[in-house]
């Protein structure tokens, strides 16, 4: 096999950057051998010269600036660690119009910029890869991509934050409340000291923006997609959740109905017996639908130094040995997307009564007023009371509600979340 060469530059040696570097230099030989591309850090851009002795990395490939990296001939393709949309889009789309290939895991800039950065590409000639953007480790953008050819994938539900997943888990299985979760998360290293992007749902977004751009093949920008977080789960919720055989998770979901794509992050309960129930902890998971295949679901690490760094390597890999570029021209090639704002779903609906009695009544009266069937009512307590509909659009269900907080006896909604099959 005729082995090909290609010049590598890291722009950051944090986490990620980190445990790629620690992979190309571990597997090398095993990558030559297999593949017949022998790739090569020749350069790192990284001021933590104490990080680059760490890693063993000689001191002469430190560049000094991007403009180094750039104009370096030896540089075929620039994988980017920093996260957040700058300096990460300027360097990138510079990286691109001089030619390199671009390889990135930061999925806020990503899902962002995504035509810029497609532009640049097209001008410039190289690749943009981006695997390790979604669920880290688990090649599921390469699967969509190129493994589901035959299939107009008709939807998508994932666990693709793991931050937020190790907390609902928490919660769930120890009936400890939010706060006190989060704490141990933080405490571990899953969420940040800043958890905003996790826990607000965020992060899950700009992950379901691009696999479901890939997945429709159209443009679905992150602007478009519904977002809750899991800051106000109550672990009340969950219980009665449980009770009624429903797991809570923070769900990435996107459907493309009647031509329609609805797209949204919301915490929601599927039926404890679904396959992304049984996704635990930090893990990741993604369940698609195709109309060919039926249902497939990738499984497995969504962060971590190697778990991350394997998927960039594999995109360095396929960048190596590419010959022509995929470009994902969704703005000219494509039709442009439509979207559904009012969604449907079952609802499970908590409402905090008065303890007198007849509420009950008068709430399943609201419902069946505006034409919302019900599936389980249960009074919980004296001022508990919980409804779970049938499927039913959002603005009919919302519309019951308010209709429903205006009853005498009801003193809120406090609880809303739509159930997944
Ligand atoms: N904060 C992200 C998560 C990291 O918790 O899943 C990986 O994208």
């Amino acid at each position: 096999m005729q082995i090909k060469k290609a010049g590598v530059a890291l722009l950051g040696l944090g986490v990620v950057g980190g445990g790629t570097y620690q992979i190309l230099r571990d597997k090398r030989e095993m990558i030559m051998r297999n593949d017949g591309v022998d790739i090569q850090v020749v350069s790192v851009l990284e001021r933590n010269a104490d990080r680059v002795r760490e890693l063993g990395i000689d001191g002469a490939l430190v560049a000094g600036g991007i403009d180094e990296i750039i104009n370096n001939p030896k540089v075929d393709i620039v994988a980017e660690f920093f996260g957040g949309v700058e300096p990460a889009k300027t360097f990138l789309i510079k990286a691109l119009l001089a030619g390199k290939s671009i390889v990135t895991a930061n999925k806020e800039m990503f899902s962002k910029c995504w035509s810029e950065l497609e532009q640049a590409a097209k001008q410039g000639g190289g690749g943009l890869y981006f695997e390790a953007s979604c669920v880290g480790g688990v090649p599921v953008i390469r699967a969509i991509t190129d493994s589901m050819q035959a299939n107009r994938v008709l939807s998508l539900k994932g666990i693709v934050n793991g931050t937020t997943n190790y907390i609902l888990t928490k919660m769930s299985d120890e009936g400890a409340d939010y706060a006190t979760c989060l704490k141990e998360a933080q405490k571990l290293g899953y969420a940040e000291a800043d958890p905003t992007a996790d826990v607000e749902g965020y992060d899950a977004t700009y992950k379901n923006s691009i696999l479901s751009s890939l997945a429709y093949r159209r443009r679905v920008p992150v602007d478009r997609i519904y977002r809750e977080g899991i800051k106000d789960v109550d672990v009340k919720d969950i219980a009665y959740g449980k009770e009624l055989g429903y797991t809570l998770k923070l769900l990435a979901v996107s459907k493309l109905r009647d031509g329609k794509i609805e797209a949204r992050v919301h915490p929601a309960f599927l039926p404890d017996s679904h396959p992304l129930s049984f996704v635990k902890g930090s893990f990741n998971a993604l369940f698609l639908q195709g109309d060919s295949v039926d249902d497939v679901m990738f499984y497995g690490r969504g962060a971590g130094a190697l778990p991350t760094g394997s998927a960039i390597v594999s995109d360095i890999v396929f960048a190596a040995r590419q010959c022509e570029h995929r470009r994902f021209d969704f703005e000219t090639d494509g039709e442009p997307a439509e979207f559904t704002e009012d969604f449907s779903s079952e609802y499970y609906l908590r409402f905090d009564v008065k303890s007198d009695c007849g509420t009950l009544e008068k709430v399943a009266g609201a419902m069946r007023k505006n034409n919302v069937s019900l599936k389980s009512v249960l009074q919980k307590s004296e001022d508990t009371l919980v409804f779970v509909t049938h499927e039913v659009k959002e603005s009919v269900v919302r519309k019951a509600i308010g209709e429903a907080e205006q009853l005498s006896g009801v003193d809120r909604v406090a609880a809303i979340i739509r159930i997944e099959e």
